[in-house]
């Protein structure tokens, strides 16, 4: 059968992570997919560095749009980052050419996720975005799909695994903030501008698209209550330890009486319970449904393999004629995530 073609921008650690998957897993891909999935075009910032894998098969082109508009391309996949600029130009365009989106851009998502759903809804085309909330956790399938039957009651967790990794670390080895942030940075844990890690603006970006799935809203990132971890202390951990509990960057998003609330700050979990247990750059999501209860999901938030598994994951449902809306409903009937004034709660 007719072969999906790919045009992915994007050759940092999760781009490559696509291809090494794509040439590593044909058979099995084509074989669960029930068509071939191919990559015709990519784009990267450093078209010389050598990423470890055969690029020679696919043509290069200048910039994103340019590879979201080629004719031999069928899903845009879209691994810049970024809430403007190429990304969200690259994603417009695929969408007015006619192509899917497969995307792990929280940021562009957080930002302009309803706008692009219509946009995408109004081309007959669709947007998934599993790779951009916790890496490899199947967490947007968990709701758009297995938990479809349930009213959502609340959503939490942990879903910045540097932050993660830097409160961990500060407990295990007793050291300040700003020591395990510079080690954090030489791992090249940190995204290239780290307040979005230390200041919970990349969890948040995540919590906001997963409570609009949840609760059937708009995606509304502005409301999203933030406060990082940069003002932890030493003392502040291990006072917590001293009673018994864990400091986690922790994000909670419910349905009140007021409307949607959205909440991304430090908080104190028992160290004996799964949040307090969950180490280094690990992700754990808790959902909550009124049929199902309590599901928990754990498992790696960023990285070349999580990260692409996820991104194709998404594209595999599309090669097997999965077409979900954006957020799991039609755009339009998506609901204002807090009460028209004067609403009876
Ligand atoms: N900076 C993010 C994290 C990367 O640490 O979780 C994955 O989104």
């Amino acid at each position: 059968s007719e072969p999906l073609r790919l045009g992915i921008a994007g050759l940092g650690t999760v781009g490559t992570g696509v291809v090494r998957i794509i040439q590593n897993h044909a058979g099995m891909l084509a074989a669960r997919s029930g068509r071939p999935i191919t990559i015709s075009a990519v784009c990267a910032r450093d078209r010389m560095r050598n990423r470890g894998v055969d690029l020679s098969g696919y043509a290069w082109e200048d910039d994103a749009t340019a590879v979201a508009t080629r004719d031999d391309v069928d899903i845009f996949v879209e691994l810049i980052g970024g809430d403007n600029g190429p990304a969200k130009a690259a994603t417009e365009a695929a969408l007015a050419a006619g192509k899917d989106v497969v995307t792990a851009n929280k940021a562009l998502l957080a930002h302009h996720g309803p706008a692009l759903a219509e946009a995408a809804e109004a081309a007959g085309r669709v947007i998934r975005f599993e790779a951009a909330v916790a890496g490899g956790i199947p967490v947007v399938k968990a709701l758009t799909e297995g938990l479809a039957a349930n009213t959502l009651t609340r959503v939490m967790g942990v879903m910045n695994g540097t932050c993660n990794y830097i409160l961990t670390r500060m407990e295990s080895a007793g050291l300040p903030y700003e020591t395990v942030f510079e080690e954090a940075r030489q791992l090249g844990y940190l995204e290239a501008d780290p307040r979005l890690d230390v200041d919970g603006i990349d969890a948040g970006h995540k919590l906001s698209l997963l409570a609009a799935i949840a609760f059937g809203t708009r995606v509304c990132f502005d409301a999203v209550e933030l406060e990082g971890i940069r003002r932890i202390a030493i003392e502040d951990i291990r006072h917590a330890a001293d009673m018994g509990y864990r400091i986690k960057l922790l994000g909670v998003a419910q349905m009140t009486g007021r409307g949607l609330e959205q909440r991304m700050s430090p908080c104190l979990v028992p160290a004996d319970s799964p949040l307090g247990q969950l180490q280094g750059g690990t992700n754990m999501v808790v959902l909550e449904g009124d049929s199902v209860g309590q599901v928990v999901l754990r498992g790696p938030g960023a990285g070349e393999g999580p990260t692409a598994s996820a991104v194709m994951a998404d594209v595999m449902d599309i090669a097997r004629g999965i077409r979900l809306p954006t957020f799991g409903q039609p755009a339009a009937s998506l609901a204002e995530p807090f009460p028209a004034r004067g609403a009876v709660p």
